[in-house]
């Protein structure tokens, strides 16, 4: 299929709201506040076959992340000073090695090892100061 040539709806196209969804699915997606998302991060843990690092490892970080984003408030929509940052809990980012594996959405860079001590310099100096902490880094998208 050629999507540059498909008839699909723009993504700015605003009729968007006019798609009919349920009430509790729009309630959930204001809760969220989706539409306000400015980085999403993925962190590979509690995957069904731990490979890139222990389930215990991968949980370690996960709770760490989860807990340091809440304590910053970086976990909902604010007043724009500071980021909202989703994160989600992958199961395997196909990297399989030298995790936990952490990827950064929309930056499409991603980290290796991202332990505690790892996550805390990402928020700290990508989420919050835009430097990318290179010593982890395995990719960037060549594109930006
Ligand atoms: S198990 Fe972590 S990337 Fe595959």
């Amino acid at each position: 299929m050629n999507y540059a040539n498909s008839d699909q709806t723009s993504l700015k196209d605003s009729s968007l709201e006019e798609i009919p969804i349920s009430s509790s699915l729009k309630e959930m997606i204001h809760k969220l506040g989706l539409n306000k998302i400015q980085k999403h991060l993925f962190l590979c843990a509690d995957q069904t076959k731990p490979l890139c690092c222990s389930k215990e490892v991968g949980l370690e970080s996960w709770n760490y992340l989860k807990n340091r984003l809440k304590e910053l408030g970086l976990d909902h929509p604010n007043s724009n000073i500071n980021p909202y940052i989703f994160r989600t809990k992958a199961n395997c980012l196909r990297i399989c090695q030298s995790g936990p594996i952490l990827l950064v959405y929309p930056d499409q860079v991603w980290y290796r090892n991202a332990t505690p001590e790892v996550i805390e310099r990402v928020i700290q100096e990508h989420l919050l100061n835009n430097k990318i902490v290179k010593e982890y880094v395995i990719s960037v998208n060549s594109n930006q």
